[in-house]
Order: C-alpha cells, then structure tokens, then sequence
C-alpha cells in the first residue's frame, strides 16, 4: 500500500465551501451534511423512502430495502413499477420540451447540436420501434457499440423503453473484445456506426464490428449510424441503415413498465482473474442513486449546464452523463472529442461556447492538459463554472491544487468523487456546499453509505489514523446486483474476502478528521489513464501470441496515464536468438490488437525467468518494484523458488532505456 504521507506531504491546505456556493447549495453546511449522514445510517429505509420522490412512479414502491447478504441477494423498492427512460424523457416534456437536454459537442471545434427534451423523446421513440421490429422484447439484450454521437443515448434510453437491456461496449475496444462481451450477454441486435470521428482521425468501427460478429449466429441485425460519408460494406438482411430505419417509424411509443429490480444494463469491467465481467444493474435503486449523487455531488439546480467529458461506453457515462442527468432534467453533454484535439484548450473552448457550469472529468486527462501550460487555459474565459469534479483515479494533490486555482479561479468548487462500475453512483465525495476540502482526499461518505477499513485478517480498524482494505457494510440503492449469467462469481469476487462486507479492492486510509484517502487498487487491477484494466487480461493476450512462454503484467508510476503497463515476458526458445526490441514492438501491436489500444502495454521487457515462489506463483510485489526502477528496496526474497531470477530481471531492466 503506498505511505500517503509520502505520496502527499505530512500538511495539507483545507479548503472551505465558496461563499456564493453555499448560499444556493442543496446541502449547505458541514452540520447540515452530518445531520443528513446519521440520518440515513440511522434510519435508512426512511431517507430512502424520501429520496424515492426524486422519481415519477407508475406505482409506489412498498418495501424499500430488503437484503440477504448470506445469499448476496439485494432488493430495493419492491413492489413499485417505474420505467427509467419516462424518468429521464417523458415527464420533463410537460414543463421543459424547449430545454435543451443534450449538447452534443462534435469532434469538429465549434460544431453543436441542441437537442430539446421534446425532440429527444421522439427520437428516443423512434429507435424503440426500430427495436421492436427487430425483434427486441422485454429482457433481450442489445449491445451497443457506438462513439460519441447522440444515437449512443437514444440506444440506450429506447432499451429501457421497452425493458431490454443495453450492454455499451467501448468504442476502443477491438473486434475479440466486443465479441466476447455480446456472446457472454447473449445479445440479438447490434448498434454501430460507419466510422467513428475522434480527434481529427477516422475509426473504421463498422468493419470491427463485422470482424466482431463474423459467423455469430445470435446477432440477427446490425443496425448503422452514418457518421461520416464513408461506404461499408452492407450485408443484405442484416445491416440496416438506423437513419432509414428511423424515419420509417413513428416518434410515439408506450413504455413498458418495470419491476424495480428489473436488469436496466449491463456494463463489462476487468477484474483480478478472468475475462470481464458483466456487472448488471437495476432499474429503481440505480436511478434513484444515480438522481440523488448527481444532484448534490455537482449541487445541480435547473439552470446549470452540466459538461461531463467522460465516454458513455465507461460507468461514468452512464451514470452522470446519461441517467443521472437527464433523471434530473438537468442539459448534459455528450463530447465526441479530446482534450488535446486540435489544441490542449479543448475543453475550456467548450466550456465557454456553451456556457457550462459543472464540468467533469478524469485526472489523466487534466494532467495532459497541466503540462502544456497554463496559458491554454487562461487565454479562456471559464466566467461560467462553478463546480469541478474529478473521477477514476486518485488525484495529485499538485494537480487538485492547479484545478482548484487555474481552471476554478480559485472560486470554483472541486469534488473529488471515488466510486466504481459496481457502485452504480459516487459514494465518497465532498457536497459543494458543505463540505470543506483536502487536495487529494475524496473526503466524507455520501448519505448512507458506510465505509469499513479493514486489516489483511478482517479486523475491522476503528478509529481514526489507519489505513486497510477498503469495504462497505450494508446496501445502497445503486449497488450491483450481480454478475450476468454468474452470480457465484459476483459472490465470491466481492463478499467472500471480508465476510458480511462489500469488498471494493481499493487500499485507503482515513486520516485525523475523518476523511478518505483511496491510495488504488489492491489487487491486480490496475487504473490506466482512469480505464479499468486486469492485468491477467493482458497476460493472456500476450501469452496467445506464437513467440510468448510466460508473461506477466505489473503497473508502474506513469506521468500522464498515471499508471502505465509493464509486461515481463520469457519468450519460446524459438524466438531467444530475435531482437528483443522487435519482440516488444509485435507484442504491443498484438495487445492492441486483441483487446484495444487502451491496453497496449508502454513498456515490454524480455526477461530470462520470473521471480516465482516455491508453490509457482508469481511475486508480483517484486515486479512492480523493478517496474518502478526501485531496486534497493525488494524487501524478502528468500520464499522463492530461485532467488537469483531476481538479480537477472533487475540487470535487464537496468539495461531498458
Ligand atoms: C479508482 C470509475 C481514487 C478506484 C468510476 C476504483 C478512484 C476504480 C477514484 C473504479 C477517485 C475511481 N480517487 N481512485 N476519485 N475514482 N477510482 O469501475 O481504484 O472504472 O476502484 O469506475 O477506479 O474504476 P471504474
């Protein structure tokens, strides 16, 4: 676990709540936000049963959290009826057709789209039958591979329509990986693009996605989204344009009302061993969480115009660019860009074209854009933020500071917000209004969630001053419910190691005041430029190629990416006699090639063995030293197998430029 004494200095600055913030917050003081916390851990079911008010309902739920934690099994709002995309559409047409629900900022600089809550819902009707004459009913899945484009949303939005559910693959990822996800979720229909357009450059998704469901027999249709003027190759009877197939269809639909616990979607995320894992989410719990953090994380109040600079095709997406937004009628956007694309002031050019006032992104992205100087930044007016938030990583007290006191002007708030793809909304993270800042820290828990640190035995430490495992007692609303198609996987990757416990695989410590430090992941998941990735993933795909024996993949401190991929490789006798700098090379491309770009390893290094125990198994801890170029503290390594391994691998990373 790393010393965050080290990492972040003995003294840290407290930062207050802004004075302008507080007056209009939603939680307006330290004591009101400790007031609300007993609250909700006193008495959850009735915080619970209030916050259910957040949404419409066809039919009140009766029972508001009902938990069997022996058989992992979690209820929320049973007995009440709703249906997630009238919450998000349907009801603000009433009183806000004319607002704008979605700004899709293209990858062109300067280049909008203002879609009104209005047209969204016809657009989102229309694609819900397209759906239903594919075939699509109540409980089908329907994989969605699509870049950042409005259709990405009215896919999504129209699944939940009609109760199926929508499992979004990232647009990165390659043709095995998305493969791979639509058989494990057994999906019927097919949404991609042409082409996807990010950063000036031209993504072929439409031949990935053929490659993808070459000789798939359950994809029935493959439904198009024309991009750019690209031709592709159309196969008669199962590609469609879904331009054409739109304006065939009406802009009315019924919504198809919804048990609380039905699967609202599936999202796949690396874990420790294995392949991806489908984690699902439901429909009552997830949007009222994912409504509830919103708004008081970001303070969001009717006229704010809300810029989260995520991917949908990652849980942030989800959660806080689609639901959680349009649950609250708030204008969100959809960015098809980077931040470095065509300058490094990207996102504040944005900022002021429309006006945004909360803008949320990730700390890789924010150190891409520190480094080119601040003169990208200031030569932008930014007059209207207000409240900056981080997510997927911890961030650099330096890097807090200069976004803090650049970008914010010293007068906006920053939130920094810890949560995961399994926790369906932010559970860790300072309300604007109330609660005072630490740079670095994600601060106090949101309402009802209870944080438990935990040692290497499950000794719960109490107090404050300690550092453990971080877990979670008891439920909230937004809290996967499994893992598709395995629950006993679900079972055992979260609530076996600390029994009674949710396990999130993040170290943290809770300092003097009470406040959270998450120091990352304690297992062998590793967070690349704020993606997800298991490094057993990219171990088997470096394995799969013909010059690899053995392989094993570490993070190390990486300036920008923040953890970067080092692969350890022995290669095939076969191939001892080619040029190492060759081999790395081909193994990049190859990662790159089976899983997608984010997972290309940074550094490969061709070793002669690997530090091993005597029962086989890998030392990890010692890679990730030798990774970092910290030789001089590999601490024991008298339990392996062949302790002299470790001077070789040392002298060849020593000899890596
Ligand atoms: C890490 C992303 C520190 C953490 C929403 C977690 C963070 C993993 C923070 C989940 C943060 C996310 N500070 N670490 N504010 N936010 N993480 O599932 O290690 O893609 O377990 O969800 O990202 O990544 P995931």
């Amino acid at each position: 676990m790393v010393d965050i004494a080290a990492r972040f200095g003995s003294f840290v600055a407290m930062y207050d709540p802004k004075p302008d913030i507080v007056k209009h917050a939603h939680v307006n003081s330290l004591a009101e936000y400790r007031r609300l916390y007993r609250l909700s851990i006193d008495d959850p079911v009735a915080f619970w049963r209030r916050q259910a008010d957040l949404l419409t309902w066809f039919h009140p739920p009766q029972t508001i959290v009902d938990r069997d934690y022996d058989a992992v099994d979690f209820s929320w709002y049973s007995g009440g009826r709703l249906n997630a995309c009238f919450n998000c559409v349907d009801r603000h047409v009433a009183d806000k057709g004319e607002k704008t629900a979605i700004i899709w900022a293209a990858d062109e600089a300067g280049e909008y789209r203002h879609i009104t809550y209005r047209e969204l819902k016809h657009e989102v009707c229309r694609l819900a039958n397209v759906l239903i004459a594919h075939g699509v009913k109540s409980g089908d899945r329907v994989c969605i591979y699509l870049p950042m484009v409005p259709e990405l949303a009215y896919a999504m939005l129209a699944c939940a329509r009609i109760g199926a559910i929508h499992s979004v693959v990232f647009a990165g990822f390659s043709a095995d990986s998305l493969r791979d996800r639509i058989i494990d979720a057994g999906c019927k229909v097919l949404l991609t693009a042409n082409e996807g357009v990010r950063g000036g450059k031209k993504i072929p998704l439409k031949a990935t996605a053929d490659a993808a469901v070459e000789g798939l027999s359950i994809i029935e249709s493959v439904l198009v989204v024309k991009r750019t003027a690209a031709e592709v190759p159309m196969r008669a009877g199962r590609d469609h344009w879904l331009a054409d197939e739109m304006r065939r269809h009406r802009a009315t639909c019924p919504v198809e009302w919804m048990s609380p616990e039905s699967p609202l979607f599936i999202l796949y995320t690396s874990g420790s061993t294995g392949k991806p894992k489908g984690v699902l989410h439901t429909t009552g719990g997830y949007l009222v969480y994912a409504a509830l953090t919103h708004k008081l994380v970001f303070d969001v109040h009717d006229d704010d115009v809300y810029f989260c600079a995520a991917d949908v095709g990652w849980v942030t997406g989800h959660s806080y660019i689609v639901y959680g937004p349009l649950a609250n009628g708030t204008t969100t956007v959809m960015f098809e860009s980077t931040p470095l694309y065509p300058d490094p002031g990207r996102y504040w050019r944005v900022i002021d074209d429309i006006g945004a006032t909360i803008f949320y992104t990730a700390p890789t992205a924010l150190r891409a854009v520190l480094r080119e100087g601040d003169d990208w930044v200031t030569r932008h007016s930014r007059k209207s933020l207000r409240i900056l938030g981080s997510v997927g990583e911890p961030i650099n007290p330096e890097v807090w500071t200069w976004y803090h006191d650049v970008v914010g002007d010293g007068r906006c708030a920053v939130v920094d917000t810890w949560w995961q793809t399994e926790t369906g909304g932010i559970l860790i993270a300072p309300l604007p209004g109330a609660t005072p800042c630490k740079p670095g820290s994600a601060t106090l828990p949101f309402f009802g969630v209870e944080p438990i640190l935990v040692d290497e035995e499950g000794k719960e430490l109490h107090g404050n001053g300690v550092s453990g495992n971080l877990c979670l007692r008891a439920s909230w609303p937004g809290q996967a419910r499994t893992i598709f198609g395995d629950h006993e996987r679900f079972r055992e990757t979260y609530f076996t190691r600390f029994p009674g416990l949710y396990f999130t695989g993040d170290g943290c410590r809770r300092d003097e005041d009470g406040y959270y430090w998450i120091t990352g992941r304690v297992d062998d998941v590793i967070n690349v430029a704020g993606h997800r990735l298991g490094t057993a993933e990219i171990e088997s795909a470096l394995v799969a190629h013909d010059a690899v024996a053995e392989a094993a993949v570490v993070g190390y401190p990486h300036d920008l990416k923040g953890t970067g991929i080092f692969a350890y490789v022995i290669v095939k006798p076969d191939a001892e006699r080619e040029d190492p700098a060759q081999i790395a090379g081909a193994l990049k491309e190859h990662v790159r090639h089976v899983i997608g770009a984010i997972a290309t390893p940074d550094r490969v290094l061709v070793v002669p063995g690997l530090p091993k125990t005597r029962s086989g198994k890998i030392m990890r801890r010692i890679l990730r030293k030798i990774a970092a170029g910290e030789f001089e503290e590999l601490g024991d390594i008298s339990t392996l197998a062949d302790p002299a391994v470790v001077e070789r691998v040392v002298a060849a990373r020593q000899a890596m430029r």
